[in-house]
């Protein structure tokens, strides 16, 4: 069997090596670790250890034999310790022979030797174990051939898959994230035992399904995973808003695109400029408010009207349903959702001064987002109209530039303050401060008069007298 010993140059290995053996037991590293090394991907900084005895009796005396003896945390029902040692963390799990009670995920456990360990685990990619002891320091156990699957490019599971998916349903999710993480085919068995077990789901928590859908979010090209969901028939139970948009409706002739297809094109076009997780799902919601808005028109044909508004009300129960933090993140996507459209009907015409005005009043500080977002959202396959779109939007970011030079829209500020107007006409808080203050806030945008208190403070008067006011105190 091959060695790896170039994996294990960091100290940690060797004094791990040297605790195992005081405690006369046996150690390996496993799992992510191990593939990403032979994947040749970037350091996992986390480390599996497996014990052929007590997991936390073993990560207690590497704490013993580290400076400062780092704490361990214990999670007595699963048997395992944690530990962390400069950037890395170390879990430490005994080697367990596992059945999985059917209605959760909590397993029985019993003490178990390596291969029984090898056994439970989700992948074969996912089983290789480097030996930590003094005389087999490195050498690779792989009973399941998961280097030759990590050569192929496969995601297979060590047992029949029907018995790993069943004990662990998060491992459907986590076959569909490494194919997409890694560009690896999930194997045809395999993805059938997903599509039969789907309804397992369930009883997973929504947190952890979250963590996965981010990892897809996060990876190159996460149309990989969105399709597996989608053909599995996982994406159902996870995200029925995006399963609504697949399909193409066709009425006396007239057809419109298949949203869900788009939708998973924005996504990956989105994934070439940006590494912000939350733009990225702005992606892939941006259209789901067109499923209940699709309305046919003998006409105009096809309509979603409202589809942005809709979206972005559907985001929140979406981002409620999955436990997702309904904080400023959720409000950054809903408001590019509700936005989305903005720059593409700007675009389509001529780019005015004060349409780009509004739009920066509107999306703040998320105009440059939305501008990203709105370029990927072209597929169209003209590629007179691609060039024709992307030019359009090429002069309203410059625009966005300019006028931001001249005229400070970002996080307006009203350049004359409702206190000002109430003293200069002498008023009480009243509806007229409103009416003024719109009707100064309307001209800037407008371009009728520059976003400066000079300017303001001579319209302002102006509105007042039309009100009938009467100026009361001169500066
Ligand atoms: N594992 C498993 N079933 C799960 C989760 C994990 O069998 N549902 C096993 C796998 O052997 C896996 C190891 O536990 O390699 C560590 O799991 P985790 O840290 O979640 O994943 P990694 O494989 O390390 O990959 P990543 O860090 O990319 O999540």
């Amino acid at each position: 069997m091959k060695n790896y010993k170039q994996a294990l140059t960091h100290n940690i290995f060797k004094i791990i090596s040297q605790s195992a053996k005081e405690l006369g037991i046996d150690s390996y590293v496993i799992g992510g670790f191990v593939r990403d090394f032979i994947l040749k991907r970037e350091s996992n900084k986390d480390i599996d250890i497996v014990a052929i005895g007590s997991g936390i009796k073993l990560a207690q005396q590497v704490s013993k034999n580290l400076p400062n003896c780092p704490k361990v945390q214990v999670f007595k029902t699963y048997g395992t310790a944690m530990l962390r040692f400069e950037d890395i963390e170390i879990e430490f799990v005994g080697a367990r022979k596992e059945s999985y009670n059917e209605n959760s995920r909590n397993p029985v456990v019993e003490n178990g030797t390596l291969q029984d360990d090898q056994n439970r685990r989700d992948f074969t990619i996912n089983a290789l174990a480097l030996n930590l002891s003094e005389v087999n320091f490195g050498k690779l156990l792989d009973p399941f051939d998961g280097v030759k699957d990590l050569d192929n490019k496969i995601i297979k599971t060590p047992l029949d898959p029907n018995i790993t998916y069943s004990d662990d349903p998060l491992r459907m999710l986590r076959a569909i994230r490494f194919a997409t993480q890694l560009n690896f085919q999930i194997e045809k068995n395999s993805l059938k035992a997903i599509t039969d077990n789907k309804h397992r789901i369930k009883i997973i928590t929504k947190e952890r399904i979250v963590v996965e859908l981010n990892k897809i979010l996060e990876s190159k090209q996460p149309s990989i995973g969105f399709f597996l969901l989608e053909q599995t028939g996982l994406l159902d139970y996870i995200l029925p808003e995006l399963t609504g948009l697949k399909g193409i409706d066709e009425v006396e002739g007239q057809k419109h695109k298949d949203n869900f297809y788009h939708t998973l094109e924005v996504v990956d076009n989105i994934s070439k400029n940006t590494d912000n997780l939350w733009l990225r799902w702005s992606a892939l919601l941006h259209d789901i408010g067109k499923a209940p808005t699709k309305k046919f028109n003998k006409k105009i044909g096809w309509t979603f009207h409202g589809h942005e508004f809709e979206g972005s009300k559907m985001v929140f129960h979406l981002f409620k349903r999955l436990k997702m933090p309904l904080n400023d993140k959720m409000k950054y996507v809903q408001k590019l959702v509700l936005m989305s459209s903005r720059p593409i009907v700007l675009a389509q015409d001529e780019v005015t001064d004060s349409a780009v005005r509004r739009l920066v009043f509107d999306a703040g500080d998320f105009v440059d987002d939305l501008m990203t977002l709105c370029e990927a959202d072209i597929t169209t396959k003209n590629p007179k109209k691609f060039k024709k779109y992307h030019n359009n939007f090429k002069i309203v970011r410059q625009k966005i530039i300019e006028v931001e030079e001249r005229d400070h829209i970002r996080n307006f500020q009203p350049p004359v303050s409702g206190e000002e107007i109430m003293a200069v006409f002498n008023l009480k808080p009243s509806k007229e401060i409103g009416i003024i203050k719109e009707a100064i806030k309307e001209a800037i945008l407008d371009g009728d008069i520059p976003n400066e208190y000079e300017a303001a403070y001579a319209l302002m008067i102006k509105e007042g007298k039309l009100l009938g006011l009467t100026v009361h105190e001169k500066r």
